[in-house]
């Protein structure tokens, strides 16, 4: 999509941005969070005063009067043919605020109703991530309400990886860190069984290498990945970056007395991609996932002593004291 534009807010879009804020305010008159990136728009005299507010925002000298604790800019996303303001977002400068630095994040944005389900929210994050590497930032946080699925989708589809969610004055707020080192094209989704060749091509190269050495064909794999994904019980993610395939990770459910279970079967990210977040990266999503259907306990079998073995106990995984894995020593 190149038909949009983010520019700064401009009064000459005064008449626009007023009928964009009374579409939204028709469109949810209930919902607090109606307007995300545009503080203070619902109490605003006029269009101008607002984008005044805005401006004043842009510089740490001025933004305290215009009700802010930090510096931030204001984009209008235009529809280049016919000059239609279809959206606002922000950007805070930096966060290094308590409020922004738990919840807040680094910017918000609503497109205006007419205007959604066109791919504009997704194309505007993209375009304000320009707005972010001008400014020198590395990283950005997003967050959004698990139930916002539309803003989730936007997030992700930008490179949000997702680190946790938080609980403020009860209410559940997700926090999604996007890299813009790394950024343009992470995507994580789930494994579909038309990709398996692909999968077992990965999971060749990563298992017949060092520490592992297995000798696995790529026959054998694929006949492995295959029945598992068709279990009808599987759950699997897959990371994509620059549209390579970078790293799997997938497993099964299984219902138990107390609730529903997850073993994870198999996890590999390619050799030369390794220690770059990948995996802790697909590790999160097939978290978030799974607590989202609520699973109440995840395990694994990994080999002992190895480098598997202190990556999962990072990450908060923990040898279980009550069982053990038994074997008649046809495994190593
Ligand atoms: C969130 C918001 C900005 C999305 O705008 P948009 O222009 O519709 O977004 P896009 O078209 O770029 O992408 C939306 C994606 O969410 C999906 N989506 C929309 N509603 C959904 C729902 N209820 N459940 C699941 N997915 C949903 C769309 O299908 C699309 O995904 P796809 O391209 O994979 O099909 C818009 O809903 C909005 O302005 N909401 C109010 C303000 C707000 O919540 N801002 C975010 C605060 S964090």
């Amino acid at each position: 999509m190149n038909d949009l534009k983010l520019i700064e807010a401009a009064p000459e879009y005064a008449g626009q941005l007023w009928q964009f804020r009374k579409e939204v305010f028709e469109y949810d008159p209930d919902d607090g969070n109606r307007f995300g990136g545009c503080m203070s728009i619902e109490s605003a005299n006029s269009a101008e005063e607002w984008i005044e507010m805005c401006r004043m925002r842009k510089s740490a000298a001025t933004c305290k009067q215009a009700g802010a604790d930090v510096p931030s800019t204001t984009y209008f996303a235009v529809r280049k043919s016919d000059d239609r303001l279809v959206g606002v977002i922000d950007l805070r400068h930096h966060i290094n605020h308590p409020i922004l630095g738990t919840w807040g994040g680094h910017c918000c944005y609503t497109v205006r109703p007419s205007e959604r389900g066109h791919g504009y929210a997704k194309e505007m994050l993209r375009l304000n991530l320009q707005n972010v590497k001008a400014l020198g930032l590395n990283k950005v946080l997003v967050t959004c309400y698990p139930s916002n699925k539309a803003s989730e989708k936007v997030i992700l589809s930008n490179g949000g990886v997702y680190e946790k969610t938080v609980i403020i004055d009860g209410i559940r707020i997700q926090r999604f860190w996007i890299d813009i080192v790394n950024n343009g094209t992470v995507e994580i989704s789930d494994m579909e069984l038309s990709n398996v060749s692909e999968y077992a091509e990965l999971f060749v190269s990563v298992f017949n290498a060092e520490p592992w050495n297995d000798s696995w064909t790529k026959e054998t794999a694929q006949i492995r990945i295959e029945n598992m994904m068709k279990t009808g019980t599987f759950i699997g993610k897959a990371l994509y970056a620059d549209n390579d395939l970078k790293g799997i990770i997938w497993g099964q459910k299984e219902r138990y007395y107390n609730g529903t279970h997850f073993h994870i079967q198999e996890f590999c990210v390619k050799t030369s991609e390794q220690n770059k977040g990948y995996g802790s990266a697909l590790l999160k999503a097939l978290e978030k996932t799974l607590s989202e259907i609520g699973v109440v306990n995840i395990f694994l079998i990994t080999s002992k002593g190895e480098k598997a073995e202190g990556y999962y106990s990072k990450r908060g995984l923990t040898a279980s004291y009550s069982m053990i894995m038994m074997t008649n020593h046809s495994f190593c």
